[in-house]
């Protein structure tokens, strides 16, 4: 069947390539990425709890950064002050939040250009001209509810689908 099928792949491509004996060829196979099929599918499970009002936290989403944001007031104020008809993606923290959550924000960290990871998530890194996250590989500047403001970036950072189970997201 397909799944004994590929297992004897990985382990035929390991001996190719030189690996010798089983028991160092049983270790490597566990440790191999992911098959796509198995990426596609997981998800990714976050307390929330001990992120404070205006940090971020980095986490991991199918092999890609994620971030989660507890917003400031100050913040969430920033981002609905802006007239979301004016962006070149346009959208409102509303849109971008889940109901009753609207303080916590969840993006891919993933700049929306060619794919960097933005900066901001960490404490001390830049945030941009507007105070969210900022793309050092070319400039794009992203807001408070993680939408292009300005640079190359087309489009604002991928919200993932997620829900909440009392303090814990689960994303995917
Ligand atoms: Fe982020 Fe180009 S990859 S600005």
């Amino acid at each position: 069947d397909g799944v004994r099928r590929r297992d004897w792949i990985h382990i035929a491509a390991l001996g190719t390539a030189g690996v010798g004996g089983a028991a160092v060829i049983f270790p490597l196979v566990s440790q191999m990425a992911p098959t796509a099929d198995v990426l596609a599918a997981s998800t990714t499970e976050v307390d929330v709890s001990q992120v404070q009002v205006g940090q971020s936290i980095k986490s991991v989403f199918r092999d890609q950064p994620l971030f989660i944001k507890r917003l400031t007031p100050e913040e969430i104020a920033a981002a609905n002050d802006v007239d979301a008809g004016s962006l070149r993606d346009p959208e409102t923290l509303a849109d971008r939040t889940l109901e009753g959550h609207e303080d916590i924000l969840v993006t891919m960290g993933v700049c929306t250009h060619l794919g960097c990871v933005p900066l901001g998530a960490a404490e001390g890194e830049n945030k941009g001209e507007f105070g969210g996250y900022y793309c050092p590989c070319h400039g794009s500047h992203y807001d408070t509810a993680g939408r292009i403001r300005k640079g190359p970036a087309p489009t604002n950072l991928t919200v993932p689908d997620y829900a909440f189970n009392g303090d814990v997201i689960r994303v995917g």
